[in-house]
């Protein structure tokens, strides 16, 4: 596996790649790798005939105070995954390669950013979109893919393409679990053994929810239930859990298809999110 970190190497590489007939499937990712993202390799595999992964911790999608400088980085151990994954090329950017000295670009979608992580993490979306859609220049895939674990963050990326004329396929790939339910995130590093265990409650309670809620009772309340009993579990704020179309994500005070449960919640000094279908 070659690894780039400056453009022009990056060019060279992917001309290399680049045959008549041969897909190229893009994995963006941010480092710190885990099942859930070997799987989007494994699914990019699948659909490609060559995968680029990359690595890249984004600057501009943290807000103050968050866990920019935290981030787990551990760029070896990621290679070396990758590279027995068969994945053909790493792209590992500098920060000045992906922000130059005067850099001023922003892409911002309107709309779909709003609410959810988009209102509990202001100018997130902004800063994904831009680093993505410079993803997608840098190395002009056939079809890029990401996890639907980061739901909201899928619906921002296919809305940014549509707009923007990508028109490379954007694959969305099932989030996937410990066994006994939480959804894996590089975040969940920051557990505690006791907060891993409590941490459990997320998806627990909103298997429950979305249960409730198919079966027809009062959405308000049932969220309501929901929100206090991940409180007991021992979560300290819920940033939001709630109800959406799934295709909009709008927010459903009443159950109609499709409709999916989307939940952030901050247990110890971690922010969590996690999202199920309801039907
Ligand atoms: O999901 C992620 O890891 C990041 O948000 C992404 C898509 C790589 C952009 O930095």
């Amino acid at each position: 596996m070659q690894i780039v970190r400056q453009l022009d190497p990056l060019r060279d590489a992917l001309a290399e790649l680049r045959k008549p007939g041969l897909k190229i499937g893009l994995v963006p990712t941010m480092g710190a790798l885990h099942a859930g993202h070997m799987r989007l390799v494994e699914v990019a595999r699948e659909h490609c005939d060559a995968v680029v992964a990359s690595i890249f911790v984004n600057p501009t999608q943290f807000g103050e105070g968050e866990d920019l400088d935290a981030y787990p980085r551990q760029e070896a151990a990621d290679a070396a995954l990758l590279e027995a994954a068969g994945v053909e090329l790493l792209w590992a950017p500098t920060a000045d390669q992906m922000y130059p000295s005067g850099y001023a670009t922003s892409v911002s979608v309107s709309g779909i950013s709003d609410g959810l992580c988009g209102a509990a993490r202001p100018g997130h979306f902004d800063g994904v979109a831009t680093v993505v859609a410079k993803l997608f220049n840098q190395t002009r895939p056939d079809a890029a893919f990401f996890g639907e674990k980061d739901y909201q963050q899928l619906a921002v990326i296919r809305r940014m393409a549509r707009d923007l004329d990508f028109t490379h396929d954007i694959v969305g790939v099932p989030t996937v679990r410990d066994p006994d339910g939480l959804a894996l995130s590089s975040r969940n590093a920051y557990l505690t053994e006791q907060q891993r265990a409590d941490a459990v409650a997320l998806p627990e309670t909103m298997r429950e929810v979305a249960g409730a809620i198919a079966a027809g009772g009062d959405v308000a309340t049932i969220l309501a239930e929901g929100r206090a009993r991940i409180v007991a579990a021992g979560f300290h704020k819920i940033d939001y859990l709630e109800l959406r179309d799934a295709d909009t994500l709008l927010a459903l005070d009443k159950f109609s298809q499709p409709a999916r449960l989307f939940a952030a919640a901050h247990i110890g000094r971690t922010r969590l999110i996690d999202n199920i279908p309801v039907s």
